[in-house]
């Protein structure tokens, strides 16, 4: 591996700021006591500070030379409400929120770059680091662009990464196109009359409604996404009724949707609203369906993507970067940013050993020996993009 050498000496340091971070996990829209250590880092390193940008997020702002070219990096702050299960020194001292997803390494590893940026200065051009609070499903990302991210931070290109368990460490997975899926949550609230159990036929039956919705639902996947597109549609609530001898008058149905197009996801929201707003109908009750989408797909410029595997090949050598990488399922905030700008979001190994825990699990840990790596690639990055003429 061709780690950064200057980053490389840096690597107990960031352990360092690491975990402290994973012992002081803080939910989105809380990253307080994060946000004030990652400021008083930036600010030790001669970056400019700009707080409060999407509430607890922060801009990092480095200028070098006199290019009016720039450059967006960007890390997710936040924790997540799992009880840690870990019995290292390390563990959360928050109990019940957790760093499981590895935030606390992409944050970390962003500020590594930084610092090593901020003393080297081997580019010419505007670096913006991204700090951005509440990426698991609380809407940091759309925050941060509310407020005026792109606008007051110009940025030609963006990248962002996120450590993937079972990947080993040393290696990337960079996808060019579409690359993680985009995700509604759905209510579907259905009306009938309430009726004595024992008389149904004064009443309209909203249980039974709910189950012909659900299971007609499920016909969208198989009948109307076309067989090489993809999506998943999963009911995952079902609330009706208190009682043995009640029909009841209203039932929710819940659930989640996940598409790799907005195109595919909008055709799944307009067949759900005919089929539940038409059988609703057909039995003479009514069903009202609030459907909201709260991540685009993350879909990867050609372009960026081949320049960012370009850079990690210069990291850990081509055989080491995963060009096709199965899409995933899961969804990723970031995707809002790169529906904005050009871009790229990448994986780096978190380990196949000690980094195999999945994230979201309560025994997951960022894997340190990642640290230097995804800081090498932040620099190398930049170092690239801006690189000084002549
Ligand atoms: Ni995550």
């Amino acid at each position: 591996m061709r780690i950064v050498p200057e980053i490389a000496d840096q690597h107990a340091e960031m352990t360092g700021w690491r975990r402290d971070i994973h012992a002081h996990p803080e939910l989105g829209f809380q990253e307080n006591r994060t946000a004030d250590m990652v400021a008083a880092k930036l600010e030790s390193f001669g970056i400019e500070v700009h707080r409060g940008v999407g509430k607890t997020g922060l801009v990092g702002v480095l200028k070098q030379g006199n290019s009016a070219r720039s450059i967006g990096l960007r890390a997710d702050m936040d924790a997540l409400p799992i009880l840690e299960e870990n019995g290292f020194d390390h563990a959360s001292r928050n109990k019940g929120v957790m760093h499981a997803c590895g935030h606390d390494g992409h944050t970390t590893m962003l500020l590594g770059a930084a610092k090593y940026l901020a003393a080297t200065r081997r580019f010419d051009g505007t670096v913006n680091f991204i700090f951005q609070p509440a990426e698991e499903g609380l809407g940091g990302a759309l925050a941060m662009l509310e407020d005026g991210l792109f606008d007051r931070f110009p940025c030609d290109s963006i990248f962002g990464m996120h450590n993937r368990p079972r990947l080993p460490v040393g290696r990337f997975a960079v996808r060019s196109g579409p690359m993680m899926a985009g995700g509604a949550f759905f209510d579907i609230d259905i009306t009938g009359k309430g009726a004595h159990g024992a008389r149904p036929e004064t009443g309209i039956d909203t249980l039974l409604v709910g189950v012909q919705i659900a299971s007609t639902l499920q016909t969208i996947v198989s009948r109307n996404v076309p067989p090489l597109q993809t999506a998943v549609l999963s009911i995952t609530q079902f609330h009706a009724g208190d009682a043995y001898n009640v029909i009841p008058q209203h039932a929710r149905l819940s659930g989640t949707v996940r598409a790799f197009s907005k195109e595919v996801m909008a055709m799944v929201e307009a067949n759900m609203r005919r089929i539940a707003e038409s059988t609703a109908a057909a039995f003479g009750a009514s069903a009202r369906v609030d459907f909201r989408v709260n991540f685009a797909p993350t879909i990867n410029d050609p372009e960026q993507a081949a320049f960012a595997a370009s850079i990690c090949d210069g990291l850990v050598g081509a055989d080491r970067v995963d060009r096709e990488p199965p899409l995933i399922m899961a969804s990723e905030d970031f995707s809002f940013m790169l529906e904005q700008r050009p871009g790229c979001y990448i994986n780096i190994g978190n380990g196949d050993g000690d980094g195999a825990c999945e994230v979201h699990n309560p025994a997951y840990d960022f894997n340190d020996e990642s640290l230097p790596l995804g800081a090498s690639f932040f620099a190398r990055a930049v170092e690239a993009k801006l690189a000084p003429a002549g």
